[in-house]
């Protein structure tokens, strides 16, 4: 039988990729999609691209009505507006797969810190997984709350996990990653406004980004090892699509067929890792995919490692999905290739 979906925050960015991804999907079909605002709007006069492939309308944020109609419910909605819905949908035994970083982090202090607002459903913070299923799928498959990974830790998680657990690299490393400016999502800010982000590139939260922590506890907890990461990200005049580009200290001499080695080991299977070896990813090689591209080499200093991603689908939409497929037991690719 299909799932059915429900989506809080359908109007937005990762609202559409979700519909998108759906539409196409051959077991789940759209139960209720959510907005603020009281209108009713037909989704397709919100997102246009859907004008012809989607007539159902846009309805107010109602729990009641959400659980009844779905099996699940996506929340594509702001940190600390997640935690506000997650408590009541659980306890209408809905599953839940939230997009916003409320229930990444485990401990409620850090988020408090690096999200500058009290967590109010510590109690769920436990209950959730962590959901980057090259890692956690057996988790996730028993799971009825799903934090999906931020965009950013995505592509390092992805990149550094098999090398620091593997021994192959010191644990400590540089992140320099790219963004496109979709990863602020839609409303317009002064750092996003075409004339600010276009033929320019802005380095911002450097050292104080609050994906950091996220990619230190994952990493750090899988690998048994005291992760530390100097995360450097920038804006760049994109729509869509992250670069992480990592700098690692070799440990024991490993070379880059070392790195293939563990890559392929770790990798070989995954669906959504493409190995590149030394052949250098695009952003455009992995837009609208659910791929995450991972190249290396090694120089005499450092073992260098470029990870690409779509931040809206691996980064976000997709991999949600791919979580969902898991949860629900639907083939892994459903709905993503
Ligand atoms: N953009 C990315 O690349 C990316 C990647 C990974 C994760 N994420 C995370 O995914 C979530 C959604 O991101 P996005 O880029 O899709 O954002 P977005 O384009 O700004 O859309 C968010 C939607 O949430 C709804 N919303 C806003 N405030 C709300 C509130 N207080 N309560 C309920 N709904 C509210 C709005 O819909 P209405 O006005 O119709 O209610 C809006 O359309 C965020 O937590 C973001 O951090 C984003």
């Amino acid at each position: 039988m299909a799932t059915k979906v429900g989506i809080i925050g359908a109007t937005g960015y990762n609202g559409l990729e979700l519909i998108k991804i759906l539409l196409r999907h051959g077991d789940a079909r759209l139960a209720y999609l959510a907005t603020r605002s009281t209108q009713r709007p037909l989704i397709s006069s919100v997102h246009p691209s859907l004008l012809g492939l989607c007539n159902d309308r846009a309805e107010h944020i109602d729990l009641d009505k959400i659980a009844e109609r779905s099996d699940v419910v996506f929340l594509g909605v702001p940190h600390t507006a997640a935690m506000e819905y997650v408590p009541g949908l659980l306890e209408r035994n809905v599953k839940v797969i939230d997009l916003s970083a409320d229930y990444r982090l485990k401990n409620a202090k850090t988020y408090q810190k690096w999200y500058n607002h009290e967590h109010t459903d510590e109690g769920n913070l436990a209950r959730a997984v962590y959901g980057l299923p090259e890692i956690f799928a057996d988790e996730i498959r028993e799971a009825d709350l799903v934090a999906n990974p931020g965009c950013y830790p995505t592509a390092v998680i992805l990149g550094a996990y098999p090398l620091i657990a593997e021994g192959l690299v010191e644990a400590a490393f540089i992140a320099d990653a790219k963004s496109g400016v979709t990863g602020a999502g839609k409303k317009l800010t002064a750092a996003t406004h075409f004339p600010e982000a276009n033929e320019s590139v802005l380095p911002y939260k450097v050292g104080a980004h609050q994906h950091s922590p996220e990619m230190v506890d994952v990493l750090s907890q899988t690998t048994g090892k005291e992760v530390k990461v100097e995360f450097v990200p920038h804006l760049v005049p994109m729509d869509r699509g992250i670069e992480a580009t990592m700098y690692f200290t070799p440990a024991g001499g490993s070379d880059a067929q070392d790195v293939a080695a563990t890559f392929q080991k770790h990798y070989a299977e995954e669906p959504f890792v493409r190995l590149r070896g030394s052949s250098f990813a695009r952003t455009r090689d992995v837009s609208f995919t659910n791929f995450c591209d991972i190249a290396w080499t090694a120089t005499d200093a450092h073992v260098i490692v470029s990870t690409s991603i779509d931040n809206l689908i691996k980064g976000a939409a997709g991999q949600a999905v791919e979580n969902m497929n898991i949860m629900f037991g639907h083939e892994r690719t459903e709905g993503l290739l």
